[in-house]
């Protein structure tokens, strides 16, 4: 049982999260896994940079590619974030290597996970990637080994923390959309570019992923159809309270007669049902399958410690030796994706 040598490009607050909770979880992850683990270096664009994490011993890069090359590390983790640029390269050295890879980097998967899983395949080293959908709640480890043996007919959800801390806000104190928006940056849960979480997109980058788990689809964010929350205003949340409902911004996966549709868009859910209840900076994913019937898991989406629990449980597994196929295989052939027609959003 050697030791697994762990590298982490980008010490932020989930690189600093994952390096603290390594250590102070080191001896029950020895138990678990069989094997030490320890940070042995990191990548970081600022060496002088003070860090929430004791990273002295550890070799230090400035270049994640030349982290991701070293001989210094066994596995890779990536928290840089981006599609492409060093995120992408770094991710790439580093299976060509035959090093295993853990990112949290959603827009890199959307982008280029079928590729990235192929290269990892090719190379007999793992590509974990748990942290990327709904920070710490295991949806990933949930939809392949949980439910290995159910057929998904939909996977839906609340999947970004900051449209579900705008719209619970509104709701709750009656503030406008603006209001909130600046408060949820504030909170620091916010994509650098806002857009991403409001427009609906990192929600749909999210879903790309969680279909191609499901139902065995490529990932293909620019085949969903997303509209986001810009345009709801405070009318439209009181008008849906008073019917006995909420606004969600949901990422929705489901089988139909033709396919699989993958949307996007604010919708009118159903006070009382779990996903309705779920207010704040939290995200929840429900599972309708044949054996289970419903399932929903409800946790926090974003933030260092929670995110860092989830890189930290793939690597756990590759520790183990666990190396997953990074994406669902079609039960009956590869099916389509097929385009949903719009919906319109009347008097926004
Ligand atoms: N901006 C994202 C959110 C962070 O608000 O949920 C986690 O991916």
């Amino acid at each position: 049982s050697e030791t697994l040598r762990v590298g982490i490009a980008g010490v932020g607050t989930v690189g600093a999260a994952v390096a603290r909770l390594l250590a102070r979880q080191s001896e029950a992850l020895a138990s678990r896994t069989g094997r030490k683990i320890i940070v042995t270096a990191f990548s970081a664009r600022d060496p002088g940079k003070e860090r929430d994490a004791d990273l002295s011993g550890c070799q230090f890069f400035t270049d994640p590619s030349a982290l991701a090359a070293s001989p210094a590390i066994d596995l890779f983790v990536e928290l840089i974030g981006g599609a492409e640029g060093p995120a992408r390269a770094s991710v790439e050295t580093a299976l060509t290597h035959g090093k295993s890879v853990v990112t949290a980097n959603k827009a890199l998967l959307a982008a280029h996970g079928v590729e990235l899983a192929a290269l990892a395949e090719q190379k007999h080293a793992a590509l974990a990637f748990e942290a990327s959908v709904a920070g710490g709640i295991p949806i990933v480890k949930t939809l392949r080994e949980g439910l290995a043996g159910n057929s998904i007919r939909r996977v839906y959800g609340i999947l970004n923390g900051t449209c579900n801390y705008i719209l619970s806000r509104m709701e709750r104190e009656g503030l406008s959309f603006e209001q909130c928006l600046s408060e949820a940056q504030k909170l620091g849960y916010a994509e650098a570019d806002p857009t991403f979480d409001i427009g609906g997109f990192d929600t749909a980058h999210k879903l790309s992923i969680l279909a191609s788990l499901a139902f065995g689809v490529k990932i293909e964010p620019d085949a969903i159809d997303i509209e986001g929350i810009e345009r709801v205003t405070l009318a439209d949340i009181e008008a849906a309270a008073e019917l006995g409902f909420r606004i969600k911004l949901l990422g929705v996966a489901q089988r139909t007669a033709d396919g699989v549709e993958q949307r996007v868009h604010p919708t009118m859910v159903r006070k009382s049902t779990p996903i309705a209840e779920v207010m704040g900076v939290l995200n929840a994913v429900t599972i309708d399958a044949d054996a289970v019937n419903e399932l929903t898991l409800v946790g926090p989406g974003a933030g260092g410690d929670a995110t860092a629990s989830a890189v930290v449980a793939d690597i756990a597994d590759i520790a183990r030796g666990v190396r997953s196929a990074p994406f669902g295989v079609p039960a009956e052939g590869l099916l389509e994706l097929v385009r949903a027609p719009m919906r319109r959003h009347e008097g926004g």
